[in-house]
């Protein structure tokens, strides 16, 4: 099938308002995308948005929209012209997931259906989908690369993850007009240098990093550290953290292969380097310049030992590579702890 160059024009984001979506709407900004984010705002707050437009010194426009509401989202589309969407949206709580497998079919996936739909009935095929390395589940071997087998994960979040990158492979095999390129995260943290974003879940934080800051912030009282136990240098688990602007950038790459009409393509953006549990302790204490106190506790059901990326084919086929090192990880999750220690609840960064 003969494909026409695409021009770099309107990009929807969805789920833009979350942690990584705003940092990759300012990296598609910067790029000179003109972009159009939808979030239904569950897990997300406008403030949010407000501090990308300040960063950005634009206007975004930006819908209110729950992608289960199919009729809503053609309604967007009728709107606007978009040439590719990135698609970001969805639940993302490995624990709540386990407690409402049905919500989490029922967004994940349905809402992922709706807007695959409305995408076809309006001829936007370039699509950019925020997959996660939990679809490998318990690694074979390490460093994963993207041949390692997918679909061993436990969870129903992450079932939901794989269960999307298996109908987009379904959709791509039936019309090879599709473009997607599936991003297989590890563990994004940081934040933006400006200290005005960064990563503010709602309650008690799920994820390691966010409850560091907020235990060296003096918001809890101490890290559980989930097993000490497990076959690695130091017992404790091992991940692959990616600063959040390198994740962001590595969007702006993967558009750019949309851009050459590539198919389906699957990639990791990861660091290729692991950290374990108490490495992310010591580094965060280091950008405080206190100790971050913690206790050893049981491990947690259905955590794996270590998971790190083989980084090679993004840099081979996306040219992008992770750049910033756990020292800048830390001193930037710092930043925006120490400015916002309520997140985007509190009044404006403080100076
Ligand atoms: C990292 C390490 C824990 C919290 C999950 C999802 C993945 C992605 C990121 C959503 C592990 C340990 C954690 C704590 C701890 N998705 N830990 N005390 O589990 O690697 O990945 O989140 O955003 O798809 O699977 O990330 O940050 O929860 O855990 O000791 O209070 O920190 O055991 O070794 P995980 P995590």
């Amino acid at each position: 099938v003969k494909k026409k160059k695409m021009s770099s024009g309107c990009v929807l984001v969805t789920g833009g308002a979350g942690f990584v979506g705003t940092h990759s709407v300012i990296e598609l900004i910067n790029a000179g995308y003109s972009v159009v984010v939808v979030d239904n705002f569950v897990n997300a707050s406008h403030e949010s948005l407000k501090r990308v437009e300040e960063i950005c010194g634009t206007k975004i426009p930006i819908f209110s929209v729950d992608l289960t509401d199919k009729q809503a989202l053609a309604d967007l589309f009728k709107k606007h012209k978009f040439t590719s969407v990135i698609h970001f949206a969805g639940l993302k709580a490995v624990g709540e997931s386990c407690e409402l497998p049905l919500l989490y079919y029922k967004v994940n996936i349905g809402g992922t259906t709706n807007l695959l739909e409305v995408m076809k009935e309006n001829n936007v095929k370039n699509l950019i989908f925020s997959s996660s390395a939990t679809v490998y589940g318990t690694p074979e071997y390490l460093p994963l690369d993207e041949n390692h087998p997918t679909g061993g994960c436990t969870n129903p979040y992450g079932k939901t993850k794989y269960f999307i990158e298996e109908i987009m492979k379904d959709l791509c095999k039936s019309d090879p007009e599709w473009n997607i390129v599936i991003l297989r995260y590890f563990n994004p943290v940081g934040a933006h240098k400006s200290g005005k974003i960064g990563e503010d879940p709602k309650g008690v934080p799920n994820n390691l990093m966010p409850y560091c800051a907020q235990v060296a912030v003096g918001k809890r009282k101490e890290i559980n550290v989930y097993g000490n136990d497990y076959d690695t240098p130091d017992g404790t688990g091992v991940r692959d953290y990616i600063h959040v602007e390198d994740l962001a950038i590595g969007h702006v790459a993967a558009q750019k292969k949309i851009e050459e009409c590539c198919g389906l393509k699957i990639y990791n953006l990861g660091t290729g380097q692991g950290y374990s549990v108490m490495d992310m302790i010591n580094a965060l204490s280091k950008a405080a310049g206190k100790p971050v106190p913690y206790k050893i506790a049981e491990r947690r059901t259905g955590d794996i030992a270590s998971c790190y990326s083989k980084p090679d084919l993004a840099a081979k086929e996306l040219g992008w590579k992770a750049t910033r090192g756990l020292d800048e990880m830390c001193e930037d999750l710092w930043r925006w702890q120490t400015m916002n220690p309520d997140g985007f609840n509190s009044n404006g960064p403080k100076s």
